[in-house]
């Protein structure tokens, strides 16, 4: 596994976010994390990214423990994150948000605009490139989230609701964007509540409530698994 999530508990205070979740996430894969609004997905990143520490459990990366890790070191590991709250320097182009990120692996100026330009176009915003961040609209600023997580040249992506807010075509883009980064090799977790989007691109889904992993399954058992589907989902979840 190129992840390794143990027994993880996360307590703020008397709530407990996260209640002793276990998974993995296998090199190369597309995992998906759904549940309800509250479930303790977005706190379960924060401790995979390093930007919260566990209350108990051990998070394993590549090989090594990263628990307690500061995010940037995590990042140097090759495990990057994008914010479900989209977070560019709004003051900075769109080009100058990516070139911020490929100076993580380089300190070269030449190297880190090549890449971020390349980012620019490999996420379809080269059109935007001298834009200020904070005048993108929504489904361009999300691209831009996961322009800025590749250019930290991730083995690991974590995608925090990148789809949401988004109308179909950026959508279907956004997809592809996915299926092409994880073919050119990028393991991919991510949480998302578009559901058609979840059953097509992961090979696993792991469903989390209250804090619990309440079942883990290929996306057909998941999207059949009446107990995930009516304690979890809801109705409106049903894709088929
Ligand atoms: N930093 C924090 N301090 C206190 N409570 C938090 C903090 N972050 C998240 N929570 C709480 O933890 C629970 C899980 O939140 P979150 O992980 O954001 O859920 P999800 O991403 O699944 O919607 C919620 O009850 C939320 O209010
Ligand atoms: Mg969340």
């Amino acid at each position: 596994m190129l992840l390794e999530v143990d027994a993880v508990t996360k307590r703020f205070g008397g709530l407990t976010a996260v209640s002793a979740v276990s998974f993995g996430v296998a090199e190369g894969a597309v995992v998906g994390l759904i549940g309800p609004n509250g479930a303790g997905k977005t706190t379960l990143f924060n401790l995979i990214a390093g930007a919260l520490p566990p209350s108990s459990g051990r998070i394993r990366f590549a090989g090594a423990d990263i628990t307690g890790e500061k995010p940037h070191r995590v990042c140097r590991r090759g495990l990057a994150r994008t914010f479900q709250i989209v977070r560019p320097f709004g003051n900075l182009s769109v080009l100058d948000n990516v070139i911020v990120g490929a100076f993580t692996r380089t300190h070269d100026r030449r190297t880190a605009y090549d890449e971020a330009e390349r980012l620019l176009e490999t996420t379809g915003l080269g059109r935007w490139r001298d834009a200020a961040a904070r005048s993108l609209p929504i489904g361009l600023r999300k691209r831009l989230e996961v322009a800025r997580a590749l250019a930290t040249r991730p083995q690991l992506l974590l995608l925090d609701e990148v789809m949401n807010g988004l109308n179909p075509t950026e959508l279907t883009e956004m997809m592809a964007l996915i299926r092409s980064l994880n073919g050119a090799g990028t393991t991919i977790l991510l949480i998302e509540h578009v559901m058609a989007a979840v059953m097509n691109l992961c090979s696993r889904i792991v469903v989390i409530h209250h804090g619990e992993k309440v079942a883990e399954a290929a996306p057909r058992e998941i999207a059949h698994d009446p107990r995930v589907i009516e304690a979890y989902l809801g109705e409106a979840y049903l894709i088929e």
